[in-house]
């Protein structure tokens, strides 16, 4: 596991001066509440939403780009984590692919450094502890050849959160 360009850290995304940061968005990019919520204001709401209706939608497992407007990191890709509907309905599958279609368009863009939200683990509803593992395995698998992404940070508000992190890292 390429495990000297990932790591945990615990506070509000929103604070990273990286090239990127990743929001865990809604289809509609239309804003809403948790760490959405907090990137908007942070970026400052009008300037982000205008961005967001530019581009229109963002199916779920896919990624978009805009400016971080007044953030600290230059980006913020928009990525739309599945719903949890009990794990048969391909939510493994739409995690992995937020995080890969997230790297991928990183790259094309020449991002180096970029941080993650736990994707859908907080209003869609996802057992923490798998979406943690697909976090740190999909985010290995794409490291392994994305060599030019050389920092990956998995940012976690709470402390619960940031220990299953570091236990998932820990694992390999
Ligand atoms: N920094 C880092 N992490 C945060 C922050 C923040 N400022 N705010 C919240 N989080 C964490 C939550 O604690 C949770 O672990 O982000 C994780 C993802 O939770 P949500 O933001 O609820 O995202 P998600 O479960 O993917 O739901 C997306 O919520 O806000 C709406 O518009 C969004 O409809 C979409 C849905």
């Amino acid at each position: 596991m390429p495990i000297d360009r990932m790591e945990v850290w615990q506070g509000d995304i929103t604070t990273l001066r990286l090239d990127a940061i990743v929001n865990a968005a809604n289809s509609r990019l239309a804003g809403g509440s948790g760490v959405d919520g907090a990137i908007h204001r942070a970026a400052g709401h009008d300037d982000l939403q205008a961005a967001c209706r530019r581009i229109g939608h963002c199916p779920t497992g896919s990624a978009v780009i805009t400016p971080g407007f007044r953030l600290p990191a230059r980006f913020i890709i928009h990525t739309v984590g599945p719903v949890w509907q009990g794990g048969k309905q391909g939510e493994p599958e739409l995690l992995r692919s937020c995080y890969s279609n997230s790297l991928t368009l990183a790259v094309q863009e020449g991002i180096r450094s970029i941080a993650f939200p736990a994707i859908s683990c907080g209003v869609y509803g996802y057992p923490k502890d798998e979406a943690v593992a697909i976090a740190v395995q999909e985010v290995a698998r794409c490291l392994d050849v994305l060599l030019m992404i050389e920092r990956v940070v998995f940012a976690c508000f709470d402390d619960d959160m940031a220990e299953r992190y570091r236990q998932a890292l820990a694992a390999g």
